[in-house]
C-alpha cells in the first residue's frame, strides 16, 4: 500500500492505472477505522482492480458545537488495517489541498427537500459539508466505483442525488450496515460510549427492527409505532431521541399510503454520544 499526500502524485497513480485500462475503486473515510470500514474496502476490492481508501477530517461537515477537534485520528492503526486489507493507495489530503480557499470557497449543496430533514434538521449545513468535500474526493481520486455504508443512509441517498445531479461519472455502491454481535451499529463514535451506557446502546437496533417487523407483518400505523419506540429508548435510558421516523427509502420523505418501500430511520443520543441507526423493511413476495 502507498500512502500518498500529494495530490499531483495521486492523479499520476490513477492516471496510469486507467491508462492500463483498470478500474478504481474507491472509499472515503474520516479515519478512526473499524470493521465496517474494511468490509466497504472489501467490496471496493470485489468490484474492481484497483482500492484508493482516503482518511480527511472534514472541518466542514461538523457544526461549531460538534466532535471536530475530539474526533478520534488514529493514523497508525488506521495505516496498519488499511496494509493488512486490499488497499493500493490510502490517500490523506492535506487541507491545503482540500481547501485551497479555505471553507468558505464553492459549495456543492443538495436540495433542502433531501438534506433539510432527519440528520440535516439536527445538524444544519452538515450535508453541504459532506456534499462538497465527497465531490472534491471524486474530482481528485477520479474513481469509477465508490463504496458508501448504508448505516449513513441519508448521507448514501444525498450523494447519489449529488452524483445523479451533476452527473459525476461513478457508481455509487451501498454497503449494508456491519453491527457488533450484539446489534449495535459499528460507528467511530461507540467508543465514546461508557460501560453503561454501550451495554444500552444496541436497544436502539432493536427497537428498529421491531417497527420494521410491524410493518412487513402489515402495520401502517407509523406514528403509533415510532411513539412507541420512542418511549421505549427513553425507559431503557437513552437521555434523548432525536427522531425515529418511517421514510419512503426512496426519497426520505415520511412514509404515505402510496408508498411502497420504507425504511426507519433514527438518531438517539446517551450522554454526548449520538447513535444513528437504520432499517430498511423486507417485504416478502406473495
Ligand atoms: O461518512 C463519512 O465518514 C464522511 O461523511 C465522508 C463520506 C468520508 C465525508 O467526509
Amino acid at each position: 500500500m502507498n500512502t500518498i499526500e500529494a495530490l499531483d502524485s495521486l492523479r499520476a497513480k490513477v492516471c496510469a492505472w486507467k491508462g492500463a485500462g483498470l478500474t478504481v475503486g474507491f472509499v472515503p473515510t474520516m479515519g478512526n477505522l473499524h470493521a465496517g470500514h474494511l468490509s466497504l474496502v472489501e467490496l471496493a476490492g470485489q468490484r474492481c482492480d484497483k482500492v484508493v481508501v482516503s482518511i480527511f477530517v472534514n472541518p466542514m461537515q461538523f457544526g461549531p458545537d460538534e466532535d471536530f477537534n475530539r474526533y478520534p485520528r488514529t493514523f497508525q492503526a488506521d495505516s496498519e488495517k488499511l496494509s493488512s486489507a486490499a488497499v493500493d493507495v490510502l490517500y490523506v489530503p492535506s487541507i491545503t489541498d482540500m481547501y485551497p480557499n479555505g471553507l468558505t470557497q464553492s459549495v456543492v449543496s443538495v436540495p433542502s427537500v433531501l438534506t433539510g430533514l432527519l440528520e440535516g434538521a439536527s445538524r444544519p449545513g452538515h450535508f453541504d459539508g459532506v456534499t462538497t468535500v465527497v465531490c472534491k474526493l471524486f474530482n481528485m481520486v477520479q474513481p469509477d466505483v465508490a463504496v458508501f455504508g448504508q448505516k449513513d443512509y441519508q448521507q448514501l441517498r444525498v450523494i447519489q442525488a449529488m452524483v445523479q445531479d451533476l452527473n459525476i461519472p461513478v457508481e455509487i455502491v451501498a454497503a449494508p450496515i456491519a453491527r457488533d454481535t450484539d446489534g449495535l451499529a459499528l460507528s467511530s463514535r461507540n467508543q465514546y460510549l461508557s460501560k453503561e451506557a454501550r451495554a444500552i446502546a444496541p436497544k436502539l437496533a432493536v427497537v428498529l427492527q421491531d417497527i420494521a417487523l410491524a410493518i412487513e407483518s402489515g402495520n401502517r400505523q407509523f406514528d403509533v409505532l415510532t411513539a412507541v419506540a420512542v418511549q421505549r429508548l427513553l425507559d431503557e435510558g437513552f437521555d434523548s431521541v432525536d427522531y425515529i421516523q418511517v421514510c419512503d427509502a426512496r426519497t426520505l420523505q415520511a412514509a404515505g399510503p402510496s408508498c411502497q418501500s420504507w425504511v426507519v430511520l433514527a438518531a438517539a443520543r446517551l450522554g454526548n454520544t449520538r447513535l444513528l441507526d437504520n432499517r430498511e423493511v423486507v417485504l416478502l413476495e406473495g
